[in-house]
């Protein structure tokens, strides 16, 4: 996340399902072209709106959350800008930016982030961040399965990373609750605020994701 710019309770389907589901229905199988809707137990993630703006703005650029990442927007035209460009770089096959929006809510309050870090999406970094009032909701775990099955099934990630500074509790603690694996700490290797901070690396594998599904199954919370 860092690096990355900032420019049914019962019975919910396994995201895979609805990815093919809705590929049978309207014949979408390309995500540069439009992102599915994905819909988890407590939110959807869908594409971000320009109507977002507002809503991120006030989700986002609050002390506590951008205390750790590349520093957001600071207003609401700058939001726009920057959801201009998740489309531009969608479409041009680099990158994929969901907006997280829970249940009951017309607007965005966090948003999910995929880059390729190889031509091709081999291996990729994923990012991500909500306003504080939705932390420790279950949210966060939600909308994270969605987004690392979207990434491996969809995408066609094998690898995916991901970096928190290591002061960044809830980052690593959220990464460790995913599944994510710690492989070490990436010395002074993010700038924030005139300092350079250490990092975690932590890494999905496609592999170790699917076994541990076989073992939690399909989403039925
Ligand atoms: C990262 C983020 C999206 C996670 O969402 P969240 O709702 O806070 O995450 P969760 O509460 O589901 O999970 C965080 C876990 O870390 C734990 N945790 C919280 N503070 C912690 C700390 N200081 N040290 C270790 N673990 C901590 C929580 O207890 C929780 O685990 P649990 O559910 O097993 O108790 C959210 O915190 C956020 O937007 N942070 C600001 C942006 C950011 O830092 N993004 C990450 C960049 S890598």
């Amino acid at each position: 996340m860092e690096k990355m710019p900032f420019r049914d309770a019962e019975g919910v389907m396994d995201v895979t399902a609805v990815i093919n589901a809705a590929r049978a229905t309207t014949g979408e199988t390309n995500w540069r072209r439009a992102l599915p809707v994905l819909t988890g137990s407590m939110v959807t993630l869908r594409e971000l709106r320009l109507s977002d703006a507002p809503s991120l703005l006030a989700m986002l650029a609050t002390e506590e959350v951008a205390r750790f990442i590349s520093p957001p927007p600071t207003t609401v035209e700058g939001f726009e800008r920057f959801i201009a460009w998740t489309h531009r770089e969608r479409a041009a096959g680099n990158y994929v930016c969901f907006g997280v929006v829970p249940h009951g809510m017309d607007t965005a309050i966090g948003i999910f982030q995929i880059r390729q870090l190889e031509p091709g999406f081999g291996t990729a970094e994923w990012g991500f961040a909500m306003g504080s009032s939705f932390w420790g909701t279950g949210a966060f775990i939600d909308g994270a399965k969605m987004v690392v099955d979207f990434a491996f099934d969809v995408v066609g990630t094998h690898r995916l990373e991901a970096r928190a500074a290591v002061a960044n509790g809830r980052g690593n603690g959220a990464l460790r609750k995913v599944g994510a694996i710690q492989e070490g700490i990436l010395r002074k290797s993010f700038l924030r605020n005139g300092e350079y901070l250490d990092q975690t690396l932590w890494t999905i594998l496609d592999e170790d994701w699917r076994r541990a599904k076989s073992v939690w199954g399909p989403r039925i919370h």
